[in-house]
């Protein structure tokens, strides 16, 4: 496993509650659809929304326990603190008032100490990955506070993965500062980064400065060959041919580069970075879920590391970005991401939560076995079906 070898560290929003401060462009038309998708009975939608946000609060309350305000990081899990992070700006994008007595913490607290754990300097380790986490959960910070420390922080943490793009004999970023692979999630996570700040910041340093790395990204990435015929992502390219390995599909994988197209399509003008968004957003849906519709990562089958076990949140969290934030979105696209978000959030809340403790197999059967990776994980599910409710 070339990614994943042990010690890897490896808005349809309530608008009223949306106030960005840049000019990012706002859902065109709020996704409200006649119908929902097949699979549930009919909603209602007033009571359906305060359940997922109830089942987000209580879940977001558990998470907390293992929030260590010495190290800014919960349960000290370094590139998942990022994503757990991400996940608490987004449910305070779609509500803040539920959220804020703990981000207005979190956040600051978070900033301060983390970025020298374990002896590293400004967020920076020996993986550009984890350093890519980072930046997105920054930028996402910013997005709701409006602090453009936040933004800061990420385009200052960026600018070590982009003195590195295009040294590997492939092109592309390393995974890794010893070499060892070059794959599909730190150059995911550089497209998606270096979008998100071309749209945040157009002309600083330079004009274009960010947009550059993101059309680049994107036509290394393209031109990889990591997206199969399935429209699947594998994990990793042979370093000697450069070509696909063929191996691993990784939920996570089908979800990091969705906002990164939505959100290149917008500082472009070009609408097929959307609909090659919404195929391998599509293509996610149908081969990475069981008959139910229930997200499900390749190893639960034999047992999920600590890093596996954050991936399908991942996955959710992008899916929820396009509902409320893509453009161009075609409506019956759109009915089936709200309808995937609600079916697996309420699998999860379900049949894999005991005691706000949720687990790794929405389906049922972990229900209560949670680590900071499941919980976070499966938030972003729920986070995503409060706000698409
Ligand atoms: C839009 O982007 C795609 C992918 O990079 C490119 O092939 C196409 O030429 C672009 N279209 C326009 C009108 O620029």
């Amino acid at each position: 496993m070339l990614q994943l070898s042990s010690g890897l560290r490896v808005l349809a929003l309530l608008s009223t509650t949306i106030n960005f401060s840049y000019a990012l462009p706002q859902p065109s038309q709020p996704h409200r659809l006649a119908k929902d998708g097949l699979q549930l009975p009919r909603l209602d939608k007033r009571v359906a929304t305060q359940d997922y946000v109830a089942y987000a609060v209580a879940g977001i309350d558990q998470m907390q326990t293992w929030y260590n305000a010495a190290t800014g990081l919960w349960s000290n899990a370094w590139w998942n603190s990022a994503n757990a992070l991400t996940m608490l700006a987004d449910f305070q994008d779609c509500f803040p008032s539920m959220v804020n007595p703990i981000t207005s913490q979190v956040f600051p607290t978070t900033l301060a100490k983390a970025p020298a754990f374990d002896g590293y300097t400004g967020f920076l380790n020996g993986f550009y990955d984890d350093e890519l986490w980072w930046v997105l959960a920054w930028i996402k910070v910013y997005d709701v506070t409006g602090d453009t420390t936040y933004l800061d922080t990420a385009s200052s943490i960026f600018e070590d993965a982009k003195n590195a793009w295009g040294t590997s004999p492939c092109g592309g970023l390393w995974w890794d500062k010893a070499h060892t692979g070059v794959g599909a999630v730190e150059n995911e996570l550089y497209l998606t980064a270096a979008a998100k700040l071309a749209n945040r910041k157009p002309s600083s340093p330079s004009d274009g400065y960010y947009y550059d790395e993101a059309i680049k990204a994107y036509d290394w990435f393209y031109g990889s060959g990591l997206i199969n015929s399935e429209n699947l992502i594998n994990n990793g390219i042979v370093l000697s041919t450069c070509k696909n390995d063929g191996n691993l599909v990784f939920t996570y994988n089908q979800g990091i580069i969705l906002s990164g197209l939505a959100e290149l399509a917008w500082a472009s003008g070009n609408n097929s970075y959307n609909d090659l968004a919404n195929t391998l957003a599509l293509a996610g849906i149908d081969h990475l879920t069981n008959s139910e519709g229930i997200l499900t990562e390749p190893c639960e089958a034999t047992g999920c590391d600590g890093d596996e076990q954050q991936f399908k949140g991942v996955f959710g969290r992008n899916i929820q970005f396009l509902y409320s934030r893509a453009t161009n979105l075609p409506a019956a696209t759109a009915a089936t991401y709200k309808n995937f978000l609600q079916v697996n959030a309420n699998a999860i809340w379900d049949d894999d939560q005991a005691n706000n403790q949720l687990g790794l197999d929405w389906s049922g059967g972990t229900a209560g076995m949670a680590t900071i990776q499941t919980q976070s994980s499966a938030l972003d599910v729920i986070v995503g079906a409060a706000c698409v409710s």
